[in-house]
């Protein structure tokens, strides 16, 4: 008789899901990743329902699994739902506080103030879900607002569960007032420097670096810059401690969804074999924003943002740029500074087209449609964009930071006999270093035959999730293996 050996368990838990909600790469990511290990393992998605969650369009309805969680003195009525989107079955927990808000998490300048609430109860609830449902062997989390998960698994001595924590990025650590803990009903054994304690205050993060089985981040080079004070962001020093389980692995793509051959965004769909045809979206998107000239070079960039894109630098490289002939698109949001500055040098130039918002197809377009992808980022723990870029025959301009050092591979160092992904890095600390490779992206851009051969050879490098999801699926079952 044939022995069809039952898949193990995991549940992957995320705040954030493409096409459900998505506010960068984690969605991306939570959409491409589970899907990736759905070969290996039995990988199912939970999330938080959100008010702007559509039900109705996605298909999401009730599981009639309801519960009720008590946080400190209060109690909360916790409602499950699920759907299967391409094949993925996903779940939702939903609870008054967390789904009665317009945004995820809060405006782009601050979060909510009962975030500490919203994403304790979100975890604890995932806990109580797990223990209901299926009692999976492994919970993957990610982020801080999942990270309570590893400490309440660890609370419940009934539990086998293993625990992996992923940090997408040490920038957000989910940091709350010491009054947290009693409102979690925690014990105040917490409020401790090897335990939540930071600074005065709690750091959910800590309780995923602590508590979880195993730690992992999103590029290896990014593992190894957040042991340092520069990139750490407060936990360098913590997270050296607990370096033994920390390990980092590149993200992919999921290709289903980023792939210009197929993508139903793209005015031209094209390929490696036929790549002079994406021209075709280029004169089709010049038309759709009002830019001129598809002889000129276009750049693209499209982000949140933040501190860690590097917008200021932009700026300062577009305004010294100011006689040069390129078409440059800019799409994004988040804080209203940068906002502002970016208003301000479209208003001095013809050249510049912005869109602030978020618009997914839109995003596509850009990709589909320019000569170079900029990503000026001071800190990047992996990068998906300059990732897409590459798969869609985009070159990249990038930083060589965290994941885009391990990703893109300069054109000065590099060729295309050796496999991987092209592009013109810079280091940020280098004075009018964004100008001068732009600089040399335009001077690339006039060897037409050689900027092409470039290109297609990128577009032929495999950027899915081919590689990524194998070093998970080791991880996954070495912690699986030394489970009683
Ligand atoms: P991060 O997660 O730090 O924002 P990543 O490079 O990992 O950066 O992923 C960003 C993802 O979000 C990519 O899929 C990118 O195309 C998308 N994205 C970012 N901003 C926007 C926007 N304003 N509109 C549409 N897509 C966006
Ligand atoms: C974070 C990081 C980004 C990474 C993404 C997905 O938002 O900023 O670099 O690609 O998570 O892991």
């Amino acid at each position: 008789m044939m022995n069809i050996e039952k898949k193990q368990q995991v549940l992957f838990v995320s705040s954030e899901v493409y096409p459900f909600a998505k506010s960068g790469g984690l969605a991306d990511v939570s959409y491409g990743f589970p899907r990736a290990m759905s070969p290996f393992f039995d990988v199912e998605i939970i999330m938080p329902m959100y008010k702007s969650i559509d039900k109705k369009k996605f298909g999401i309805k009730p599981i009639k699994l309801s519960f009720k969680i008590e946080l400190g003195k209060k109690k909360y009525e916790v409602e499950l739902f699920a759907t299967i989107y391409n094949g993925m079955k996903c779940y939702f927990v939903e609870s008054k506080i967390l789904s009665n808000k317009k945004y995820l998490y809060g405006t782009p300048e601050s979060g909510y103030k009962d975030n500490d609430l919203r994403f304790g109860l979100f975890s604890k609830a995932v806990v109580e879900f797990s223990k209901q449902h299926k009692k999976y062997d492994l919970l993957h989390l990610n982020d801080w607002q999942s990270a309570l998960c590893a400490l309440f698994v660890k609370e419940d001595a009934s539990l086998q569960t293993k625990t992996l924590y992923t940090i997408h990025n040490m920038a957000y650590q989910g940091v709350f007032g010491k009054e947290t803990l009693d409102k979690l009903g925690l014990s105040s054994a917490y409020f401790d420097m090897d335990a939540l304690e930071y600074y005065g205050d709690i750091n959910y993060m800590k309780a995923g670096i602590v508590y979880a089985d195993a730690i992992t981040t999103v590029s290896p080079n990014y593992a190894k810059e957040i042991l340092t004070p520069e990139f750490g962001c407060g936990l360098d020093g913590f997270l050296v401690k607990h370096q033994n389980k920390l390990v980092g692995i590149l993200n992919g793509l999921d290709l289903s969804h980023f792939s210009p051959a197929s993508d139903s965004a793209l005015v031209q769909n094209y390929d490696t074999q036929n790549y002079d045809k994406k021209l075709n979206n280029k004169i089709a998107y010049l038309k759709e924003t009002g830019l001129e000239n598809d002889a000129l070079a276009l750049f693209v960039f499209v982000g949140r943002f933040t501190w860690q894109k590097g917008i200021e630098m932009l700026v300062e490289a577009l305004d010294a740029l100011e006689n040069q002939n390129f078409n440059i698109a800019i799409l994004g949001d988040g804080e209203s500074k940068y906002k502002q500055q970016i208003k301000e040098i479209s208003k001095k130039r013809k050249n510049i087209n912005l869109f602030f918002g978020y618009d997914e197809e839109l995003s596509h377009r850009m990709y589909g449609s320019a000569d170079f992808l900029i990503m000026p980022s001071l800190f990047e723990p992996c990068g998906l964009n300059q990732l897409i870029a590459m798969n869609y025959g985009t070159l990249p301009i990038v930083s060589s930071v965290g994941g885009l050092k391990d990703s893109v591979y300069s054109l000065s160092d590099f060729g295309l006999n050796d496999g991987y992904g092209l592009g013109i890095c810079f280091d940020v600390k280098t004075p009018h270093a964004l100008q001068d490779a732009m600089q040399k992206a335009l001077d690339l851009y006039e060897e037409k035959e050689k900027f092409k051969e470039i290109n297609q050879h990128n577009m032929q490098c495999d950027f899915s999730w081919k590689h990524g999801s194998h070093a998970y699926a080791s991880l996954y079952n070495y912690l699986l293996d030394s489970m009683e």
